[in-house]
């Protein structure tokens, strides 16, 4: 998807869905030339590895989301009462921001077709502001808007047993699971999208 378009998309969802106080604010800063949200790419190397992949990864995360809420709706009505149009927008399209202002691009040196040397674009990570990853985008959207319980626990805890807390033993993940159905849900959607949906090198 070109970045433009992936950039529209993005924002008719968010305009269309998310309107609590603060929202306004954040899309400003998101579309400012003091943020990359929408050139960044989705990783360095692994899913979406390109300019605008962090925009079109965030809207695959809301789709698959959605998918799964209705797909719950009909199996498990209780698990998805509590969630809401915007709650999902939220959590799906800003889960990431704490990728916004990460990767760099630099230069190497590789053979091309022919053996010869030419200087090929990368991205590389420079962190400015190391925080963690799913408690670096809740401190970045809580800078702006008030989240719920159920968004903050989905947002900051979207990594599942790839988080470096629940890796070094934290037990919270797995109760904010058993909690807050729209984690498991968020964490799924972004597991089918990352791993499943979108280019991998
Ligand atoms: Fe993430
Ligand atoms: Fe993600």
């Amino acid at each position: 998807m070109e970045a433009l378009e992936s950039k529209n998309i993005f924002k008719s969802i968010y305009d269309k869905y998310i309107k609590r106080d603060g929202s306004k604010e954040l899309m400003a800063w998101l579309e400012s030339d003091k943020c990359d949200f929408f050139t960044a790419p989705a990783s360095a190397k692994y899913h979406l590895a390109v300019k605008g992949g962090l925009c079109e990864h965030s809207i695959n995360v809301y789709n698959n989301l959605k998918w799964i809420v209705e797909k719950e709706k009909t199996l498990h009505p209780e698990s998805v009462t509590n969630i809401t149009e915007e709650s999902m927008a939220i959590c799906a399209l800003l889960h990431d921001l704490c990728k916004v202002n990460f990767y760099k691009i630099s230069e190497r040196n590789v053979k091309n077709e022919f053996g010869n040397w030419v200087k090929e674009p990368y991205y590389t990570i420079d962190e400015e502001f190391p925080m963690g990853h799913g408690e670096k985008s809740l401190y970045i959207i809580g800078s702006f808007m008030k989240l719920t319980r159920d968004e903050a626990a989905a947002i900051n805890w979207h990594m599942g047993a790839f988080d470096k807390r629940a890796m070094g033993g934290d037990h919270s993940i797995s109760d904010a699971y058993e909690k807050y159905p729209l984690a498991v849900y968020l964490q799924m959607a972004d597991f089918v999208s990352s791993y499943i949906d979108e280019t991998r090198e």
